[in-house]
């Protein structure tokens, strides 16, 4: 017997998605995107408005409302579980600046609701069908601010190419079987294990079917992996047709969240940079830039209204923020392996600033380094994701992290600590038995609780004296 699975806009419905904390949705990590990329972020000296859209269990705003009090977050989800999860994680946290909304983009569109600085809306938008997306889309036009962002995160081409065969054989054989959506993705597993045994190139030629079997599937709940891949309306998207999208409500793509993405340096070879110079189109040289890297997944931060800064204030204001070392010292590699190759910045410079930022988050220029090269080795520490940028005031987070503590494990598979800065990270399951008592620490988690036990104190504070304030050019 099989029966159809439950989906509305084109998304599976019938099971709850995992929940997870998504640190490039934080504000100031948007605020970075858009200096790196020469323009002004939204200016929040009397507080700001933020607006998750499809938040899922909504873990993110709700780690990002703890640790951003002066913001009003609102989430949007259109499952009544995620939403029910999230007001009780909310209310066991005691968060009293978010407030949740159970419906769907076209209902949530029609709300009377603040105009926001931040409207993100990650891993959905390649998830729902045609008229879902239009949905977001009026509800963005409806609700930003004028100088606000918007991050859309979503499945991208060329990258998912060799994979297309896997999620259509996945879907298909979930189809013909019954039961729930965890059921079902389970069966068709179990049929595409039997099969690629058999020899199927389409299915061995594709590099998410081997790192499924071989890593992912250990590690996440079944659940992720039907939502993941049973949506009827799955399908990657060339980065010209979203902008295309967005173009009709007047928004401009700025940068990406991938902050690495945004220096072709990094990311990209000589003759690879030469060839793109060539093309006069922004958005032709960015569809050919993704051909070049294979993109998967991008994470795309559009504004209306993008004021451009000048090259004095883009660096003065990036060396006023807060950055914080979000993993111990000792643990530190001074590299990153970019589609380019091995990116190295091993350098004495590099060094100060990681151990200045051991004891606790600080603005670059409070640091007491040479100004020559600070901000270039900023921007590759952040882009290697050994620093972060974050809020300019700390917040308590003991509430927040025993909430997030005592999450079961099958809504959060890998849990979180959050970071009084206004970020979390993501503990290695051994870690986090440790910290509530349980179990020996392997040696190579060593350094971790003490790391954790300073960036977990509210510390007094740095503000970041003169708010939002950025010179502009036009
Ligand atoms: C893949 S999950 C992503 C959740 C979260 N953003 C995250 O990254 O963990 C997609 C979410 O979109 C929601 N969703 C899908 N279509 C929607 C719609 N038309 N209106 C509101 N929410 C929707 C689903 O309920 C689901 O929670």
């Amino acid at each position: 017997l099989s029966t159809t699975i439950a989906t509305a806009s084109g998304y599976v419905t019938d099971v709850g998605y995992s929940a997870t904390f998504t640190p490039s949705l934080s504000p100031d990590w948007l605020d970075l995107t858009t200096l790196i990329s020469g323009y002004a972020p939204p200016a929040r000296r009397d507080g700001f408005a933020f607006c998750e859209l499809a938040c899922g269990r909504g873990l993110t705003s709700a780690v990002l409302a703890a640790t951003y009090p002066d913001g009003a977050f609102h989430v949007v989800d259109f499952m009544r579980d995620h939403i029910a999860y999230a007001a009780s994680f909310a209310d066991r946290a005691g968060i009293g600046n978010l407030t949740l909304h159970a419906a769907d983009f076209a209902t949530a569109a029609q709300l009377e609701l603040p105009r926001f600085n931040y409207i993100v809306a990650h891993g959905a938008y390649s998830w729902i069908d045609a008229q879902a997306r239009e949905d977001l889309r009026n509800f963005i036009d409806c609700h930003l601010a004028p100088d606000g962002l918007v991050c859309l995160s979503y499945n991208a081409m060329p990258g998912w190419t060799a994979d297309l065969p896997l999620q259509r054989l996945v879907a298909t054989f979930a189809q013909g079987t019954s039961g729930d959506s965890i059921v079902r993705f389970a069966a068709a597993e179990a049929a595409l294990r039997r099969l690629s045994a058999a020899g199927v190139p389409a299915l061995n030629g594709s590099p998410m079917f081997a790192h499924l079997l071989t890593t992912q599937r250990d590690r996440l709940p079944t659940s992720y992996f039907a939502h993941e891949y049973l949506a009827q309306a799955w399908q990657p998207l060339y980065v010209t047709d979203v902008r295309a999208d967005l173009a009709t409500i007047g928004l401009c793509p700025i940068g990406s969240a991938i902050l690495a993405n945004n220096f072709d340096a990094y990311v990209l070879r000589d003759a690879q940079r030469d060839a793109l110079a060539e093309i006069e189109d922004d958005d032709l040289r960015e569809l050919v830039r993704d051909c070049m890297l294979m993109t998967r997944f991008r994470c795309d931060v559009f504004s209306r209204n993008a004021v451009r800064v000048t090259e004095r204030a883009q660096r003065r204001e990036i060396l006023r923020r807060r950055f914080a070392l979000v993993l111990p010292e000792s643990l530190v590699s001074y590299s990153m392996r970019t589609e380019a190759g091995t990116l190295r910045f091993d350098n004495p410079l590099a060094r100060d600033i990681v151990a200045a930022l051991s004891d606790r988050p600080r603005a670059p220029r409070q640091l007491g380094l040479p100004t020559t090269d600070l901000v270039a080795n900023i921007l590759a520490l952040v882009s290697a994701r050994i620093i972060r940028p974050v809020n300019g005031t700390d917040s308590p987070v003991d509430n927040l992290n025993e909430a997030l503590a005592e999450l079961d494990s099958e809504a959060i598979p890998l849990p979180f600590c959050a970071l009084s800065c206004g970020t979390a990270l993501r503990l290695e399951p051994a870690l986090h038995r440790h910290l509530r008592g349980h179990g020996q620490l392997p040696r190579r988690l060593r350094a971790w609780p003490d790391f954790l036990a300073r960036a977990t104190r509210a510390t007094r504070q740095d503000r970041q004296e003169d708010g939002n304030r950025v010179a502009t050019k036009r």
